[in-house]
Parts: structure tokens; C-alpha cells; sequence
């Protein structure tokens, strides 16, 4: 095989379920890509993440039937307790740690020998996508390797195909040189000079892009002129492209049947109250239990909205096999819990949390919704703070945290709000609760227009325009 565009990023776009049947992978990353219409004839590289995506990979060789998805796919069967260090110990844990600042530093990251292990762990497995990238494609063509799982990467392709053009694209935020420096030195230089091994690096924000070229200033010594790192030599260029939604294909998507017929079920649990809804997954960084909390908090604050709001919160399975996740959900359901033994009445019950994933419902409720809380710690975009805009019916309302990258470009008609700061958060909850439907309305179009503006097509074709020759 010989591509001459190849896409590579740990989750691909399909999965196998235990009988063979394939899935659309998931995820913001995944949804993305497949949307941004790749031309005919790309390859996308990807790993195995379950035993049935193992027996699938291995019974055609790695490389999928055609049709599955909008590109050729090739699957890699990598070693699973090579995976799982590589993916659970490094990338969930360590490198999702260190751009989201989860760390609770007195007593976290302690890095010792099994770090080590797990960090070669790790720099076998990007090798591993290097090769099948080296292997599949054409003499100049353009490799997109895509986020944290495979920072190392670009320079171990480089190494071995110095003719191609390479870019690595960061969904997720990166951390200031003063955080980022926590990280074992050795790891720290791997991972700066593996992502420069890239012609030309991207983000989603000019945060996160700042915060990378610091880091390369501050721990490698390189240089930074607004526009491009040079180190030994070799100059690679940063770039942003914020990443937002195909408004037409999601408006179309959800007035499929299987989202309408959600819509009298939610109608009927919400009736003539205003609908407060958030949708994530079960990630440390979604921020869910301080937003719980904030809702508590508008509860004892506000009175008149008691019995006047229905809280809708979708908290969907992710990275169970990390402890943290697993006691992260129980907090969210203990809080979900209090909330209602505190405030639920005859005939209302002020929060209804769903962990189980509903896609089609997620977007019927994004259509129903009266006011949207988006409030991780930090986030590398955040799609659904751009969703909800774009599907509503009625003109949602938006609390926004201040340190999404989706702020940027939402930030002038959200209600920004500090994450870490609870009463903040109860507050804009309240004034988007109160907000004159009109202007509510004016303010979801201005949010729709800007949420579209970089639709997934487009942010693939400025990468690529970034790596011209
Ligand atoms: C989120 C992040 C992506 C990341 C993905 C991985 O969607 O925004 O940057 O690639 O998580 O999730 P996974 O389920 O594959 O661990």
C-alpha cells in the first residue's frame, strides 16, 4: 500500500464487539476526523483496543475490509500489556495528568522504576505506529499523527522517512513549562523533541500553543518566534486550528428518527420547567462534581427555581480500568444523590443522572435544552459546548468554563466562569436560568455561527495547507 495522505491516532474509527460486529469508534478525536472528509485512497493507522479488535486485526493482516470507514484502515495488533502501559500508565494517566494540571501534587506523581518501564512501554508502541506509517506511504506524502498517545512519533517517522511531511495535531491542552516540568527530565526532552520530529505542529488554542512553545524554549533551549520553534536546526511551525462542528450534518443527524423519538420521553420528565443539561464523559476533567455542586448551591441560593428546573446530567463511562475514573463516577453519583435527598419533592426530582451512553439522546436533549454547563478544568476544545448551540430549539443558554479552548471562540456570548469556583458557577446558573428569552436567542445564534466557523473539513485541510511544500 502506498497513501500519499495517512492519518494516525491511538482510537480509530471503528471497533469490534465480541461477535465480530463492527462499531464507530468514539470520542471528539475520532468524530472529527471523520467528518473532515479525507480524499479517497488515505490510510488511517490505528491500534487494536480489545481482544476483538485484536482477532480482527489479525485475521486480515491488520489492514480492514474497505467500506468500514471513510478511509482504508490499518489496525496494529500491538503486545496488550505493552498497550496497556503505553495507554492506561502513560498516556491516561501521566501525559493526561500533566496537560489537564490533575495532579494533587503533595502526594502525586511520584516517578520511579516502573515509570521507566512504562515509558519504554510507551516509546515502543509510537514506534510501532512509525513503522506501519514508514511502511504505507508514498514517497512525500503528508502523515497527520494526531494527540498525546503518540508524541514520540513524528520523530521516530522522521527517522526512518525523512521525505515525508509530517504533522502532529494536540486535542487536548498542553501545560505551562512550570507544570510540565514535573515530568522526569528524560521524559520531558522525549516528549518536546519527539513532537518537533513534526514539520508543522497544531492546537486548538493559541494557549496550548504558546504554553508548547515555552515548554521547547524553557527545557530544550530552542527558540520561538511567534510562529515557528527552532532547535538544532531544524524549524517547525505552530500552528492553531481550533477544531469546531459540521453545523448541517449534525442538524441533519439529529432529526433522525432515533433522536426524535427521545424527544417525549425528555419532554415529558422535564414539563413545563426550563431544562438544565450537561452531557460528558466520565472524565476527572469534566469537572462534573463541582458542577453538581453548583447546582446545589443555585438550589439553596434561589429558591423560586426549586421545582421550576429539571437537571438532566449525561455522565458516560470512560478509562474504567484506572481507579481513579472508577471512585471519580462514585462522586459524581454520591453528589447527584445528596442533591435530591436534599431538594426532591413530591413529583419533582431536581437531577436525573444517565451514565449509561445514549448518543441519540444526548442530541435530543442538546435540541430541548434551556440552559448548557460546560465546565472542565480544562479542556482541549470541548465539542459539546459547540453542539448545543448549533442543535438547539429554543436557544440555549451557555455556561462556559474560562479554560476550554472552546471558550476562545464562544467567550463572547457564553457565561464564562472560573471552574474551580463553585458560587461563580451557581451564579451564571442562575443568570442563564433568568436570561430574557430573546436575548437568550440572539446569543445562541452568534454562539451557532461561531461554533461552525472551523468545521472539521476545514481544520483538516489547514493542516494540510500548513505542510505544502
Ligand atoms: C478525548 C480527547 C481526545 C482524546 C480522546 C481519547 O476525546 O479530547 O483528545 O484522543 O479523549 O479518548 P480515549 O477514550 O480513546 O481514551
Amino acid at each position: 500500500m502506498s497513501a500519499s495522505l495517512l492519518l494516525a491516532s491511538n482510537r480509530g474509527p471503528v471497533s469490534f464487539a465480541d461477535d465480530g460486529s463492527v462499531r464507530r469508534g468514539g470520542g471528539g478525536l475520532v468524530s472529527a476526523i471523520s467528518h473532515a472528509d479525507a480524499p479517497a485512497g488515505s490510510v488511517w493507522v490505528c491500534a487494536a483496543l480489545s481482544d476483538a479488535d485484536r482477532r480482527a486485526s489479525r485475521t486480515t493482516g491488520g489492514r480492514l475490509a474497505e467500506g468500514l470507514a471513510p478511509t482504508g484502515v490499518r489496525m496494529l495488533d500491538i503486545d496488550p500489556v505493552t498497550f496497556d502501559r503505553a495507554y492506561n500508565a502513560v498516556a491516561n494517566s501521566m501525559l493526561w495528568f500533566v496537560s489537564h494540571l490533575l495532579y494533587a501534587t503533595p502526594s502525586s506523581p511520584a516517578f520511579g522504576e516502573r515509570s521507566r518501564r512504562e515509558w519504554e512501554a510507551y516509546t515502543e508502541y509510537d514506534d510501532a505506529f512509525a513503522a506501519a506509517l514508514a511502511e504505507d506511504a508514498a514517497p512525500g506524502a503528508a502523515v497527520l499523527v494526531q494527540d498525546y498517545h503518540l508524541s514520540l512519533t513524528p520523530r521516530q517517522l522522521r527517522q526512518r522517512r525523512p521525505d515525508l511531511r509530517i504533522s502532529h495535531f494536540s486535542h487536548t491542552p498542553w501545560a505551562p513549562p512550570e507544570y510540565f516540568r514535573l515530568l522526569p527530565d528524560v521524559i520531558a526532552h522525549d516528549l518536546l523533541t519527539g513532537v518537533l520530529g513534526a514539520d508543522a505542529v497544531g492546537f486548538n488554542s493559541a494557549r496550548w500553543a504558546d504554553a508548547f512553545a515555552r515548554c521547547c524554549v524553557d527545557l530544550l533551549g530552542a527558540t520561538y518566534d511567534g510562529g515557528s520553534v527552532t532547535h538544532e536546526g531544524r524549524v517547525t511551525r505552530v500552528d492553531v486550528h481550533p477544531l469546531g462542528v459540521d453545523g448541517r450534518e449534525l442538524v441533519a443527524r439529529a432529526t433522525e428518527d432515533d433522536v426524535t423519538s427521545k424527544l417525549p420521553t425528555i419532554r415529558e420528565l422535564v414539563g413545563d420547567r426550563q431544562l438544565l443539561l450537561r452531557i460528558d464523559r466520565t472524565e476527572l476533567s469534566k469537572n462534573i462534581v463541582r458542577g453538581l455542586e453548583a447546582y446545589r448551591e443555585l438550589l439553596r441560593r434561589w429558591p423560586e427555581h426549586r421545582e421550576r428546573v429539571v437537571h438532566l446530567a449525561f455522565a458516560y463511562p470512560s478509562r474504567h480500568d484506572l481507579p481513579e475514573y472508577r471512585e471519580y463516577t462514585g462522586a459524581v453519583q454520591r453528589v447527584a444523590r445528596e442533591v435530591n435527598e436534599e431538594f426532591a419533592t413530591p413529583g419533582w426530582v431536581p437531577v436525573h443522572l444517565e451514565v449509561k451512553d445514549d448518543y441519540p439522546r444526548s442530541l435530543a436533549a442538546m435540541r430541548l435544552a434551556d440552559v448548557l454547563v460546560v465546565n472542565p478544568l480544562r479542556d482541549g476544545m470541548n465539542l459539546v459546548a459547540k453542539e448545543g448551540p448549533v442543535l438547539s430549539d429554543n436557544g440555549v443558554g451557555l455556561v462556559l468554563s474560562r479554560e476550554a479552548g472552546a471558550a476562545d471562540d464562544l467567550g463572547a456570548d457564553a457565561l464564562l466562569v472560573n471552574p474551580y469556583d463553585v458560587s461563580q458557577t451557581a451564579e451564571a446558573m442562575h443568570a442563564a436560568l433568568l436570561m430574557d428569552r430573546t436575548e437568550r436567542s440572539a446569543r445562541c445564534e452568534r454562539l451557532a455561527t461561531a461554533a461552525t466557523a472551523f468545521p472539521p473539513s476545514k481544520w483538516l485541510a489547514d493542516q494540510l495547507a500548513c505542510l505544502a511544500p
